[in-house]
């Protein structure tokens, strides 16, 4: 049996809370849809990291192979390859290729969540593959939790909808599932946005409604939202190599 939890907020988590567990790191705007679009790109790995000098130290240990990517305000930072949009991840870009990125919140979300067992990477673009993998992993009895990165340390909306997206899914299964209140308010969430039918355009409009998708509109990437709605695009679920320490798919 899965005891699902979800935790809106990373900062939230208590310490060794994911503990044992399987963990499924959720920014869908934009750092874990970034990162799942770079595998599925071919990318070799995704190497997160919190801090932007880290990032350029590994990067530069890298070699050739290594490109850095990431953000802080939402804005590319001064000298890397790469921000933090999906669209720049393309396969000309990324395949073949190591990337080293840091964001202001998921990267440091994949890191509250180091206690987990497995450490995954979730967001609306792969949702059911999430909720597949996660039913392929689980053990006999096992405590999945689904970790939201939030904004500036405040809840944001499209990350409780991608995990009310990959509940929905892991109940579509048929499983017999135990959800805590807030996963089972997730889902409700989800549904309620999904009701409309047209389930990528009405994702869409609640980003809009959030800090995360006003802030990439005012910062004119506004193209960046139909990118992370597009429900089960790919496929592809990034999971921690503990020995590496990258996302391999
Ligand atoms: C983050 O990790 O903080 C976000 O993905 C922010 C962004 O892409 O603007």
């Amino acid at each position: 049996m899965i005891h699902w939890h979800c935790h809106d907020l990373y900062q939230r988590l208590p310490t060794g809370g994911c503990a044992g567990g399987i963990a499924v790191v959720i920014d869908v705007l934009r750092a874990s849809t970034t990162m799942i679009t770079a595998l599925a790109h071919r990318a070799n790995g995704v190497l997160p990291v919190a801090d932007v000098e880290e990032a350029r130290r590994l990067a530069w240990e890298g070699g050739p192979a290594a490109l850095l990517g990431g953000e802080r305000g939402g804005v590319r930072i001064a000298g890397f390859a790469l921000g933090n949009s999906p669209l720049e991840y393309s396969a000309a870009r990324v395949a073949g290729r190591t990337i080293v990125i840091t964001t202001t919140n998921g990267t440091a979300a994949l890191a509250a969540a180091r206690g987990a067992r497995e450490i995954l990477v979730g967001a609306i673009v792969n949702r059911t593959a999430v909720a597949e993998a996660i039913h392929r992993l689980a053990g006999a009895d096992e405590d999945v939790h689904l970790v939201c990165a939030g904004t500036d340390g405040r809840v944001s909306p499209e990350d409780v909808l991608a995990a009310g997206a990959i509940l929905e899914a892991a109940s579509a299964a048929g499983s017999d599932d135990v959800l805590d209140e807030p996963a089972r308010e997730a889902r409700a969430f989800f549904r309620r946005v999904a009701a409309s039918g047209d389930v990528p355009a009405a994702l869409v409009a609640e980003f809009h409604r959030s800090p995360g998708g006003a802030n990439l509109v005012d910062l004119g990437m506004q193209a960046d939202l139909p990118a992370c709605a597009a429900i089960d695009s790919l496929p592809i679920v990034p999971r921690l190599d503990r020995a590496t320490g990258h996302l391999k798919a």
